[in-house]
């Protein structure tokens, strides 16, 4: 096989259909944005959907903006938007507070549909957010236990004591793609219910929760649905348990009538019963205009093309940095992986750094991961082939040994 040339990736984004899609995002010349995982680019969209908000929905009409602009229907109004993305009914998604915070919501929920039951299975090395957050309603409750197995052998592991599988389905690091039907199956087999954690997967790669018989999941705003940094996340409660499940977090916004001004929590009929407090407003604003961007993309040729991006780093890595001390840190079939890419290197960070200093934006993941996200809707095979040439440049030059590159920040 002959290696890949510049002339090849150019080739390949010529003849890519969706290519036009980049115009509607802000992204600056000269840098190499490998980080769309992480956060998002900036729609072009937004920043008028934003203003719009801010001067003449706020600003004109103050208060009566809940009614006459909607404000109050965004958490319902984004869900439905995202519903396709991730295989879900329109009426089965809701937009609301964080990741962290709609995974406790979920994690109690499911906890007090299964009382009888005292673990939580989840896998060593989950994203922290989802065991830190599992530790703290086990605490709660008391009496549940967090077992961890990895990911191939979760299954198995499976019993009558399992409340709750807690999964992200494609892992932050690793891009790792689980079998979201056959765990959910196994689950099901024994009684367990699964939340899934969908931050890495939502607009990236083909995702079937009612096709899965999904019961629960949680996403990220920010990374491929564009929202902006800290935009609100998103959560996922089948049809058939909304009427079943609560949660603890029995906040106005969840109640039934929140305008009656109860002394009692009675819990909205269905999905609003997961909402807690007023929606941020400007930040959904943001996130609306985000995912708006997927509104009229041949999904099936996205999650294409995130796959040919992501074969088409691991295929460059082996031809132009074999030498250098790199180990893929993720499945090496494009089907059982996300758009997303990790090695191994024992100078991972202060090879990331330099490698941010020359405009090739990926991220670094303790204690050794190199990561480089790929957004289909903007990221271009070029863009890709550029990144590798500077790392390949990067590592020659033996570039990241300068003394810069070795400081961390509190964000790394
Ligand atoms: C899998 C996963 N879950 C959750 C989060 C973050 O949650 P939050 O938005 O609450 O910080 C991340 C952030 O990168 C993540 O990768």
């Amino acid at each position: 096989m002959n290696r890949i040339e510049r002339e090849d990736a150019l080739e390949l984004d010529r003849a890519d259909r969706l290519a036009a899609f980049r115009d509607r995002f802000v992204l600056p010349e000269g840098r190499l944005y490998l980080d769309g995982n992480s956060l998002g680019a900036l729609p072009r969209a937004t920043s008028d959907a934003v203003q719009r908000v801010v001067s003449a929905q706020w600003g004109q009409d103050l208060i009566a903006g809940w009614n006459a602009h909607d404000w109050i229907g965004l958490p319902q109004r984004i869900g439905a938007a995202i519903a396709p993305l991730i295989g879900a009914k329109p009426d089965e998604v809701l937009v609301c507070d964080s990741t962290s915070v709609n995974l406790f919501k979920l994690i109690a929920g499911a906890l007090l549909l299964r009382p009888e039951r005292s673990v939580i299975l989840s896998e060593p090395g989950n994203f922290p957010t989802d065991l830190y957050v599992a530790e703290g309603v086990a605490a709660l409750r008391g009496g549940v236990r967090i077992d961890l197995h990895e990911a191939d052998s979760i299954a198995e592991a499976i019993d009558e004591t399992t409340a709750l599988v807690l999964l992200t389905h494609v892992h932050y690091t690793t891009g790792r793609m689980l079998d979201m039907a056959a765990i959910t199956r196994a689950a099901h087999a024994k009684g367990a219910l699964v939340l899934w954690d969908l931050s890495h997967s939502t607009g990236a790669v083909p995702v079937a929760l009612n096709e899965s018989g999904a019961d629960l999941a949680v996403g990220c705003g920010y990374k491929y649905l564009n929202g902006g940094p800290g935009a609100p996340a998103f959560l996922f409660v089948a049809e058939a348990l909304q009427t079943q499940i609560r949660q603890p977090l029995s906040g106005w916004m969840g109640h039934d009538s929140p305008f009656a001004f109860e002394d009692s929590y009675r819990p909205a009929a269905r999905l609003d019963r997961f909402l807690c407090g007023t929606p941020s407003v400007i930040g959904m604003a943001a996130l609306e205009a985000g995912v708006a961007q997927f509104r009229d993309v041949d999904l099936p040729a996205l999650f294409a093309k995130g796959r040919a991006l992501s074969a088409l780093l691991v295929r460059l890595m082996g031809e132009r940095c074999a030498g250098f001390g790199f180990q893929l840190a993720s499945p090496g079939n494009a089907e059982e992986r996300g758009c997303h890419v990790s090695f191994r290197h024992a100078d991972a960070y202060p090879v990331c750094q330099a490698l941010i200093a020359r405009g090739v934006v990926g991220d670094f993941r303790a204690p050794d991961r190199l990561r480089f996200g790929m957004a289909p809707l903007y990221t271009r095979f070029a863009d890709v082939f550029d990144a590798v040439a500077h790392l390949e440049t990067v590592m020659r030059d033996r570039l990241w040994t300068e003394p810069r590159f070795q400081l961390r920040g509190r964000v790394t």
